[in-house]
């Protein structure tokens, strides 16, 4: 058997504020095969969030391994840390964090440009990943020229414009209205099959959790039900 693309083992977050002591992730395992789509959903405050700031690496359990793509993030040094944030994941958020003072191609552009590659060739891929998210016609638009639905296309694109074989996403039709959203998960549908991103989405809403191939219910920071095998697609 191959090695799951994402392992948590026994993985606690505790945050420990002025207001008091927090357990957002209470003891969670989990893994995720190569080129599966995972729904996360459960209430806010659930630990939905939390869970994916640890898979991105831009946050560390209190307890617990996280693995993904055959590295053990806790053990990664600096440098290896910002390469794997750089390469390994893609992320798409809630609020669709574009650059207001970089074009739909620049934004989408930026990841590939900081990975190393020449302006020309980032600019190239740019424009593929907009020909793919249907916004070629919008490449030299501003954020704020650009629709809700438009922007988080391009967020999608950005995300994946160096290949991570991960792609996290928060909450990304949680502003949108429902056929911008529709849209939005069935392009990730498409690019999980079509790329074998393997996907890991948060979301409140079930409509976008059917776009998923496997359902995580998250409740005070544990999963509600066994969730170590994953479901064959
Ligand atoms: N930096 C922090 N400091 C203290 N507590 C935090 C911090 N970040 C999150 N929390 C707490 O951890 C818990 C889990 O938060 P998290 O953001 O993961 O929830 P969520 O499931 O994503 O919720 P939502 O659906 O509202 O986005 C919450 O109780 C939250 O208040
Ligand atoms: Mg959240």
């Amino acid at each position: 058997m191959t090695a799951p693309m994402i392992r948590l083992v026994n993985v606690s977050k505790v945050y420990n504020s002025a207001a008091g002591r927090v357990v957002a992730l209470a003891g969670v395992s989990l893994e995720v095969a190569a080129g599966e789509f995972v729904a996360l959903m459960g209430p806010s405050g659930c630990g939905k969030s939390t869970l994916l700031h640890l898979v991105a690496a831009v946050d560390f359990p209190t307890s617990g391994e996280v693995w993904v793509d055959g590295q053990h993030l806790g053990r990664l040094t600096d440098a290896a840390l910002s390469r794997f944030r750089r390469d390994r994941v893609g992320i798409v958020y809630q609020f669709y964090n574009l650059l207001p003072t970089l074009s739909a191609w620049e934004n989408v552009a930026l990841p590939a440009i900081l990975a190393g590659g020449s302006p020309g060739e980032a600019r190239a891929r740019a424009l593929e990943w907009l020909r793919r998210v249907d916004l070629a016609q919008r490449a030299e638009h501003w954020p704020h020229e650009l629709s809700g639905g438009e922007m988080q296309r391009i967020a999608v694109a950005r995300a994946l414009v160096n290949r991570p074989p991960v792609l996290l996403a928060d909450e990304p039709t949680g502003n949108l209205d429902s056929v911008a959203g529709r849209d939005l998960l069935r392009l990730l549908a498409e690019l999980n099959i079509e790329r074998r991103v393997t996907i890991l989405l948060a979301t409140h809403s079930g409509d976008a959790a059917t776009a998923a191939g496997r359902v995580l219910q998250l409740k005070d920071g544990a999963f509600m039900a066994s969730t170590a095998t994953p479901v064959p697609r």
